[in-house]
């Protein structure tokens, strides 16, 4: 029986998702099967603090020798790193994911990868010249439930698909719930609004169906045309974002295939957070497979077949399960006991690219990431919306 690799993370900010992600990365791999591999936290920075930093690796319940680091200039440093996750607000991905690769670190960065493709284009340039694992940690793309969905398109249950309606709302209230303006979904300091937070799921969902499911070497961009709803109080973000994507294909492929992507602050996928409409859509000649909300953290689906069978699927999230006495969850939620939130999905793959020596990630490439923000980039084109030079450029190192 081969023994399990250890792989050895740092952790880069000590914010909201940092918690989520840390604390289902200490959860014991076997609990969703996985024996190959096993994870530990060894350091964690914060930017402002370095009793931030202590604080955090005792809520995750980290071991106690991992070390609490008061700059992210001295995390990179560590050399019992293998890799490291960054969960800074997107404004810095680039930023910090190049202060990680100049010192010689693998990098999983969370979405949205950058701000604009230049840069995503540069973050991969600089991986390669040093021979280093980049990821953009899309949590969603690594759920058994997406592998369910990409295999049952690649099957051909459904036909060749021919449109995919792909949602990702929020349903609040931002000039009450972000007033001061200086939250991540509305300040554009920070590259805010809906688009590369929310809207990054619902082109995730089209890009994974429609795109990723067709051969590599004969898949090409879509053609997008948007409309982008500037946010009145900060003038600079997007309060929702509408996509209309067409994706050509071969003839033999069923031809040319549409979706529709969309995301907003205010409006919710379905009202009274119900979940009970499905806010993915993908559909073929002969069925629909349908993804119920949140588009980020499904937990169910839906097959309907022309001729009327229905076939529905629950996808609980693994973890250390009842009488643990363990909990996650993310921005006040709280999972059920010993529930798992899915973010150790994305790391059992970062840690197996290790092993095997891979420099990406199976279920999403640097040029899909680097794809998608090129979509995104059109989208703020045709929607008039730029961000401060200082969050946009290349030019390394930038003070932020
Ligand atoms: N995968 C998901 O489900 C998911 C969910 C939410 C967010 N995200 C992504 O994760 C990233 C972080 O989101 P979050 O919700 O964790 O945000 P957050 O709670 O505001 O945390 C961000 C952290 O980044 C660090 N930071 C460094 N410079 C900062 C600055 N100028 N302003 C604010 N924070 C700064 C801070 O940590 P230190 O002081 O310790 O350095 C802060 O705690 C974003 O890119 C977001 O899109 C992903």
């Amino acid at each position: 029986m081969s023994t399990a690799k250890t792989i050895r993370w740092g952790i880069l900010a000590t914010g909201g998702i940092a918690k989520t992600f840390t604390k289902d990365l200490l959860v014991d791999p076997t609990t969703r099967g996985v024996k190959h591999v096993k994870h530990s936290v060894v350091a964690a920075a914060s930017s402002s603090s370095k009793s931030r930093a202590e604080q955090f690796l005792k809520d995750v319940g980290a071991p106690s020798d991992a070390k609490p680091y008061g700059s992210y200039e001295e995390l990179v440093k560590d050399s019992n790193i293998d890799i490291i996750y960054i969960a800074t607000p997107h404004s810095h991905h680039y930023q910090n994911a190049r202060l990680c690769l100049e010192a010689g670190k693998n990098v999983l960065c969370e979405k949205a990868f950058t701000v604009n493709a230049e840069q995503a284009r540069e973050l991969a340039k600089k991986a390669k010249e040093k021979d280093l694992f980049l990821m953009e940690a899309v949590w969603t793309r690594y759920f058994p439930l997406s592998i369910y969905v990409r295999d049952l398109i690649t099957s051909g249950k459904i036909g060749p698909i021919a449109r995919v309606l792909a949602d990702n709302s929020m349903a609040t209230d931002p000039e009450d719930a972000f007033s001061d303006g200086k939250h991540r979904l509305v300040n554009p300091d920070l590259a805010g609004g809906a688009l590369l937070d929310l809207g990054i799921y619902s082109l995730t969902w089209v890009f994974q169906t429609l795109y990723h499911t067709q051969p590599a070497e004969s898949r090409q961009p879509p053609k997008v045309l948007a409309a982008l709803k500037t946010y009145g109080p900060t003038k600079a973000a997007d309060e929702a974002s509408t996509i209309v994507l067409s994706f050509p294909r071969s003839d033999e492929a069923g031809g040319e295939a549409h979706a529709v992507a969309t995301t907003s602050l205010r409006v919710a996928t379905t009202p009274g957070g119900k979940a009970d409409a499905p806010g993915i859509r993908i559909q073929g000649p002969k069925g629909e497979i349908q993804v119920f909300p949140p588009a980020f953290r499904p937990t169910h689906t839906r097959l309907i077949l022309k001729d009327g069978t229905v076939e529905d699927k629950d996808w609980p999230q693994p973890g250390p399960g009842e009488g643990s006495g363990w909990y996650n969850g993310f921005g006040g939620g709280k999972n059920a006991e010993g529930e798992g939130h899915g973010m150790f999905w994305e790391a059992d793959e970062a840690a197996t690219a290790l092993v095997e020596g891979r420099k990406e990630g199976k279920y999403e490439g640097l040029d899909e990431s680097i794809l998608i923000m090129e979509v995104m980039d059109e989208v703020r084109k045709q929607g008039g919306l730029t961000y401060p030079e200082k969050i946009e450029t290349i030019k390394y190192p930038t003070q932020l």
